[in-house]
Order: structure tokens, then sequence, then C-alpha cells
């Protein structure tokens, strides 16, 4: 049975590998980037001081505390979706009074078990019920009888990894699957000068560069396939049309790489694009979640560089 699900696995992710580099403009989705290795890779990043975000988030945290969790007060179900380490969870966990349960749900699980295991010791009177899912596609979360409120808490920006549709979208499943008066705690990215933004993904220690290829290790190591990394260059700039920071790997020459078998070829200067990362206005956030959700609280930093929202379940 274990077998099956594996192997299941495994062709999802060949499958979803040769379907983007088969494309016209070639592409691998970025959920794909975390790996243990990646999620380690990730965390470092998080802690650059050209990665704003990381900082800009927790400060809002950190002194609008007390102001969030009364958002989240009795009887809650907090839901974490990309809980990664969780480390800005242990703010919530720290300060909410009557929690009922906390489920963190990331698609690592090795990164996963290990977070819900050290959060556990650190919070042993709270039930911490780790699932490990990809949260695009729908998972069970645990039922409780004393659970009165769920409250979704997708922290990070993540969010901005989907284009606007399907983050609009993504937002109605998440709504269609709690009820009215629950919540959705969400961060996301603000627009802001180019300079900062560009910096910020392309990170004078390379860490941003080597989380980029990790995602050609990968493939290289899972499906069997011969990417040279010295042969492909991380590349990250903003899109102000679409309002993003785009991530790909260029290609350095004409190449072809194996991968199971399958040649795919690449033209010098070509490359694959591997991640978005949307920035929002305020305005522009709240029509993506208006269909199921109506914004209560908006917090800022003092830059203004990032944006917590509490939105509730009409
Ligand atoms: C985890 C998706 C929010 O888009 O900023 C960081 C991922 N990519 N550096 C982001 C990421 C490159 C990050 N998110």
């Amino acid at each position: 049975m274990k077998d099956i699900v594996v192997s299941d696995k495994v062709s999802e992710f060949n499958r979803d590998v040769l379907e983007g580099l088969t494309s016209g403009q070639k592409y691998l989705p970025s959920k794909y980037f975390y790996n243990e290795r990646g999620s380690d890779l990730f965390e470092q990043i998080c802690g650059l001081d050209e990665y704003y975000p990381t900082d800009s988030e927790v400060s809002i945290m950190q002194h609008e505390i007390d102001e969030i969790t009364e958002y989240i007060d009795d009887h809650v179900q907090l839901i974490e979706l990309g809980s990664g380490s969780s480390m800005k969870t242990r703010l919530l966990l720290d300060h909410c009074k009557d929690l009922e349960m906390y489920v963190p749900v990331d698609i690592s699980e090795t990164f996963l078990n290990e977070t819900a295991r050290k959060l556990q010791a650190d919070y042993p009177d709270l039930d911490i019920r780790p699932v490990a899912a990809d949260y695009t596609t729908p998972f069970d979360v645990p039922e409780s009888d004393a659970i009165k409120k769920r409250v979704v808490y997708f922290p990070g920006s993540t969010i901005g990894n989907f284009t606007r549709g399907r983050a609009s979208v993504f937002l109605e499943t998440v709504g269609e699957n709690v009820s009215p008066g629950d919540g959705l705690l969400i961060g996301v990215d603000s627009k802001k000068d180019v300079g900062v933004l560009e910096a910020a993904y392309n990170d004078s220690k390379g860490i941003t560069a080597e989380f980029n290829k990790n995602i050609l290790v990968r493939i290289n190591r899972e499906l069997d396939a011969n990417f040279d990394l010295d042969h492909f260059q991380h590349r990250a700039f903003y899109n102000v049309r679409e309002g993003r920071i785009e991530m790909h790997l260029e290609s350095l020459k004409n190449q072809a790489v194996y991968i199971n078998g399958n040649r795919i070829s690449f033209e010098k200067g070509e490359t694959i694009h591997t991640e978005n990362s949307h920035k929002y206005t305020v305005e522009e956030f709240e029509d993506i979640a208006g269909n199921y959700f109506e914004r209560k609280k908006t917090w800022t930093d003092d830059r203004e560089y990032f944006s917590v929202h509490y939105f509730e379940r009409v």
C-alpha cells in the first residue's frame, strides 16, 4: 500500500515536470521547491537581510499580537497552511487563550513532523494534529465537537505564489470549506520600490539562487535526469505589468537534458519559469478574497512592506 502511494507521487512529479518542460514557456510548479533541502534553504532565505517579508511580518505579529488574537477567541481550531517551521505560529500559540486544536498542514512530511514534535514539547497541553498534505488539493481536517470556530492561518505571503485568478479560486475553496463567522488570517506582501523587491530575490549570499536550482537537483535525483547545474543561472525580476516577482532558471547554452529517458532541449537564453510571487495593495487583495470573505482588519509594519489581514467568512 505504502509503495503504491510513493510511486503515485513519483509519477505525479514526473508528469508535472514533463508537462512543464514541454510547454512553450517552460515552467515548473513552485511547490516542488519544498523537499527537505528546499524547506531548509527557504528557512535560510527568511534569515537574509535582503529578504524583508519575514522580518516585516514577524514585526507586525509582535506589535499587534493582542489585537490579532482578539479574533482567535475561544474554542478555535487554528489551521495553518504551509506551516514550515511554524515560527510565527508560536506567537499566536503563546497569546491565544482558548485554542482547541492546532492543525499544521505542510507538503514536506519530514519537516512537518519534526516541527510538530518540537511544538508539542513546548506546548504539552495543546492538541496538535499535523496533516501532511498538498493544501492546494482537498485534504481532511481533524474534527472535534469542542471546536466552535475555525481560523485558517496562511502566513508568509505564500498566496503570492498563485496567479491572481488562481488565488481567488483558492480562497473560494477555503471559503467553501469553512462556515460563516470563521476566519482567515493571511500575510500578504505589498507593492513597493522595485529595487527593494528585486534585492529580496537576488541575495548577495546566493541562497535564493541555490533554492531555485535545488528544483533541478531534485529532478536529477528523483527522476533520473542529468541537469548540469553550472549551465543554468538563477534569474529573478519584477514584472510590473503582472505585479509580481518572477524567478527563472536560464539556460547558459544550447543543451539537451534527459529526464527518465525523455530528451528536453534548451536554447541559450531560454528560461524555465519556476516561481511567481505576487504583490498586492490592500484593495487589490480585498478583491481577490472578496467572494467569501469580508476584511475586518489590516495590520502593517512601519515601512508598509507587508500586510496581515483578518477576513471573516460571510
Ligand atoms: C514562500 C512563496 C512567500 O515568494 O517570497 C522566497 C518564496 N522564493 N524567495 C516568496 C521565495 C524566493 C516565498 N514564498
